[in-house]
């Protein structure tokens, strides 16, 4: 034991410069090298956040799962750790899969899940790890803390995963995905005095057939006065244009009982209305804010970066500020993003199909575009557009049915997905958002774009640029005010 993680420790330090960086981010949460998927264990300890994240170090592609480990003090600035866990115990042999992290007696503790495929037979079961350093991890000799005995006749065993854990009122709680005989999400409450001795406490929601056939990575928090219940669930039908890549995320809003232990569910909707965003995990800042970050990819869809040999693949979501509002789940920019941005354009007057506003050479792959314009017009904005005019990312506004849609067809890079036909565009309903004007703020980092919409609604996208583009056009379909485009450079060198 040990060795698996030194080894990997190892390779990392050997091997992290032959990553190609010609897409790499500059202010989102990524791995040194490998592969990285969901987030784990967010949390604020020691005046430090801590991203944990599911991380093969060793291809561009899907193994045996590790936990990466970074830092910020800001949310923007990341700094690599040591790998945390490593796949190197009986019961986590084949992976240490998704989980979260608390803090309790001034020690890091870290909840996941073991996994174990013996030959074709499944074992996924939750395990403890205990830090007071916050850099080296004992994992617990109690392991596996929740397993087989705790949930005999209510779920099964081969699918159970993504413990996330908080307290609530001097006690533990976890909320953990399983999923019911006939393939629904459900979501099962445990509750322990001390982390290590956990019991079933309720089955706390459970999905219609149309919700997925699996609620991955769950989250539970209390938010202005309500209970959100955050799931990642596979194969969820789609609804209008809601819910159309392979895998979702949804906000469930309502109450819990805690004598039932059962949400009751007022609203729900998708979390975000773009192509990458998966598995959100949320924790509480310094100043008390909930804020969630996620992974901003999709699973069964290839990735340029693997394809291309850069020997890196996935990345994080901009960490993001949630407030509930009309039983919503709104997001903004983690407020640190701001400090960071300087203002290079800015733009106010009348635009015509004749006259778009366009701007040429706007230098590096770190910006910040906002776009105050009325919900009467529609209208197209390209960014990043190439030189030639020809291939862009594009954000289009379609006043008449109110749908905002963001597409890169045919921009950079071919990504494929099981979807049927190819996804590469999305539209999302703004309809019922009150005001009457669209406030637009759009955060590139190289190789994303997440639009965020009225401080409530967003859209993210990866894309791979073939050839620098870094003009910017904005054209109506008639007559249109506009009252604000500006481009910010976001500097965090
Ligand atoms: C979600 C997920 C989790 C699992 C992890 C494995 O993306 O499938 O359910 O713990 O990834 O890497």
């Amino acid at each position: 034991m040990g060795k698996i993680i030194d080894k990997a420790n190892q390779y990392i330090q050997e091997h992290k410069s032959e990553v190609d960086s010609r897409y790499r981010e500059k202010f989102h949460a990524m791995g040194p090298i490998g592969w990285i998927n969901d987030p784990n264990g967010f949390v604020y300890y020691k005046g430090d956040y801590h991203l944990f994240y599911q991380f093969y170090p060793y291809g561009s592609v899907w193994g045996p799962m590790h936990w990466g480990h970074s830092k910020s003090k800001d949310l923007i600035h990341w700094e690599d750790l040591p790998v945390a866990l490593a796949p190197d115990e009986p019961y986590d042999k084949d992976g240490c899969f998704s989980g979260s992290a608390v803090v309790a007696d001034d020690q890091l503790v870290l909840m996941y899940t073991g996994f174990v495929n013996q030959d074709g037979k499944i074992k996924q079961t939750q395990c403890m790890a205990y830090s007071t350093d916050g850099i080296t991890f004992e994992k617990s000799p109690l392991n596996p803390v929740i397993a087989d005995s705790h949930i005999k006749g209510i779920a099964d065993i081969a699918d159970f995963r993504d413990p996330k854990i908080f307290v609530k009122d001097g006690r533990y709680y976890a909320v953990v995905a399983a999923k019911t005989r006939d393939s629904r999400g459900q979501i099962l409450l445990f509750q322990s005095d001390n982390t290590q001795d956990w019991t079933f406490k309720s089955v706390l929601l459970e999905g219609t057939a149309e919700q997925g056939i699996m609620w991955e990575c769950p989250d539970l928090f209390q938010l202005d006065g309500k209970w959100v219940l955050l799931v990642s669930p596979i194969e969820m039908k789609a609804q209008g244009h809601a819910y159309k890549n392979l895998n979702s995320t949804v906000a469930f809003i309502g109450e819990l009982d805690w004598e039932s232990g059962k949400l009751s569910v007022e609203n729900y909707h998708e979390i975000d209305g773009g192509l990458d965003f998966y598995a959100p995990q949320t924790c509480l800042d310094a100043a008390g804010s909930r804020i969630m970050i996620a992974w901003m990819q999709m699973w069964q869809r290839n990735i340029p970066t693997h394809d291309l040999g850069h020997r890196w693949a996935g990345m994080m979501s901009l960490p993001r500020k949630l407030s509930v509002k009309n039983l919503r789940l709104c997001q903004e920019p983690a407020p640190q993003l701001y400090d960071y941005c300087e203002t290079v354009k800015e733009w106010q007057g009348q635009i015509t199909p004749d006259h778009p506003l366009e701007f040429n050479a706007i230098t590096g792959s770190q910006q910040f575009i906002e776009l105050n314009i009325s919900k009467s017009y529609s209208w197209e904005l390209r960014y990043p557009l190439q030189a030639d005019g020809r291939a862009s990312i594009s954000l289009t506004y379609n006043a008449d049915e109110q749908l905002l849609s963001l597409s890169r067809d045919s921009f950079g890079y071919a990504i494929k997905g099981l979807e049927n036909p190819v996804l590469n565009s999305r539209s999302l309903d703004v309809s019922d958002l009150a005001d009457a004007d669209l406030e637009i703020e759009i955060v590139r980092d190289t190789s994303s774009v997440e639009v965020f919409i009225n401080h409530e609604k967003t859209m993210s996208m990866t894309f791979y640029e073939k050839t620098d583009a870094n003009r910017l056009s904005l054209r109506s379909q008639g007559k249109a005010r506009v009252q604000k485009l500006s481009v910010s450079t976001i500097r965090v060198n």
